[in-house]
């Protein structure tokens, strides 16, 4: 195997913002090495990555040219919506993270969310971090044109904005609720932890290593009680670092812990009902989770809360066992594969997370969670199936959950 011409770079990219060659493609990188050598008169890319490291004006020219800015007002809206009711059951004054916030739409759509939602201005504040000056400098001018509305984003516009010389100016109490601070993800250090961090679509250029150790810093960054909210490719990132997903589809919202499951799955277990629920046809029949003549029941056998308890203590390993005796002893049901299949997704094990996924639809097609977090191990392996999965959460229908 020949080593790529540029691999000193990529690696410096890798350790110093973390950037995975892979999610950008290994031409573009080579494409913009070659420019910003030549500019910069190195010779070799041994000796570019030298300057790089001395040299904080050429590596932010480098970093000009690879981040991907892409970003809208209320991307993906229902991460707005569970942030301004988590918000109101907060105490006052909220710290929010914004990181990356690109060129400044997402802090600020957070603030207008809170704002319309109620809360006083000076009741939240926002910081909202990048590491490209340039997009920076956009967010800090505020003045956007149409790509930057897409998609749902209600009444802000007609709200927020007024129209000047052919652009989109902010409202100036908006703007007053973000601090824009140029930064990077592994070494940003602000004075307090926040209550909501909102990391979306960043992760996503990582390798593996590169999420763990942005996770890491991300929690050292959020309070005890704080809410991580991540893209929806990142989802299964969070759930591999053990952390909990809150119970709302579509948001992307997770806490330190595995997030308590929702009271109708953890108790009662009840026993299966005589004939099995249809299955929907992309789920296949298992048969050990078929109802059988129900065991007698096994007095000193896990309940789910305990087992919910242990895993939220790390105990993953064990928690996967007692789930296994829970299914023993009271038979197969949704709640407790999912609660085996959360599990297993902290532990990194996708095949035993997914065929797990796949039992709890088995038993409950219209579980809405199961079907999200199997979509989301399919999409990270490139599986058509994942497309399906999601168009089955988009379809109105009942929450799932009854076990
Ligand atoms: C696709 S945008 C995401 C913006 C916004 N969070 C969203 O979801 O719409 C990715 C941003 O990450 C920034 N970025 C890349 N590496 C970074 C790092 N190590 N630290 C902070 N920001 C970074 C880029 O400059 C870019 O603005």
């Amino acid at each position: 195997m020949t080593l790529s011409p540029t691999a000193p770079l990529e690696e410096f990219l890798r350790e110093t913002i973390g950037l995975a060659t892979d999610s950008l493609g290994r031409g573009l990188i080579e494409r913009v090495a070659r420019k910003r050598m030549e500019a910069a008169g190195c010779a070799d890319v041994e000796e570019y990555v030298r300057r790089l490291r001395g040299d904080e004006r050429l590596r932010q020219q480098l970093i000009e040219d690879l981040v991907v800015p892409e970003t809208w007002f209320f991307r993906d809206r229902q991460p707005f919506v569970l942030l301004t009711e988590l918000a109101a059951k907060r105490q006052a004054p909220l710290r929010l993270l914004s990181m990356p916030c690109s060129t400044g739409e997402e802090p600020y759509s957070l603030a207008m969310a809170l704002l319309d939602a109620g809360l006083a201005p000076d009741s939240f504040c926002i910081d909202a971090v990048d590491i490209s000056e340039v997009s920076l400098g956009v967010a800090k001018a505020a003045g956007y044109g149409s790509n930057s509305f897409r998609g749902d984003q209600g009444a802000a516009r007609e709200t927020w904005f007024r129209a000047e010389d052919g652009r989109w100016r902010l409202d100036p109490l908006v703007r007053s609720r973000v601090t824009f601070h140029h930064g990077n993800l592994f070494t940003f250090a602000p004075s307090g932890r926040y209550d909501f961090i909102f990391c979306r679509n960043l992760l996503i250029y990582f390798d593996a290593p590169a999420q763990g150790a942005a996770v890491r810093r991300l929690l050292g960054l959020l309070r005890e009680d704080g809410v991580l909210f991540v893209g929806h490719a990142e989802a299964a990132v969070m759930l591999r670092e053990g952390l909990g997903p809150l119970p709302v589809p579509r948001a992307f919202a997770f806490t330190r812990r595995l997030a308590a499951a929702p009271k109708a799955e953890v108790a009662p277990v009840r026993r299966q009902p005589a004939t099995p629920k249809p299955a929907a046809p992309a789920v296949l029949p298992f048969a050990d989770v078929k109802p059988r003549p129900a065991a007698a029941p096994v007095a000193d056998a896990p309940s789910l809360e305990a087992i919910q308890a242990l895993a939220d203590r790390g105990r993953l390993d064990e928690a996967a066992g007692q789930v296994q005796a829970h299914l023993v002893a009271h038979g197969p049901g949704a709640a407790a594969y999912h609660l085996l299949a959360i599990i297993q997704d902290a532990r990194g094990d996708a095949a035993a997370a997914e065929a797990a996924y796949r039992k709890v639809l088995y038993l409950n097609p219209r579980h809405e969670e199961a079907v999200l977090h199997l979509a989301l191990l399919l999409e990270k392996r490139g599986d058509p199936e994942a497309a399906r999965l999601r168009q089955r959460v988009r379809r109105p229908a009942g929450r799932g959950g009854d076990a």
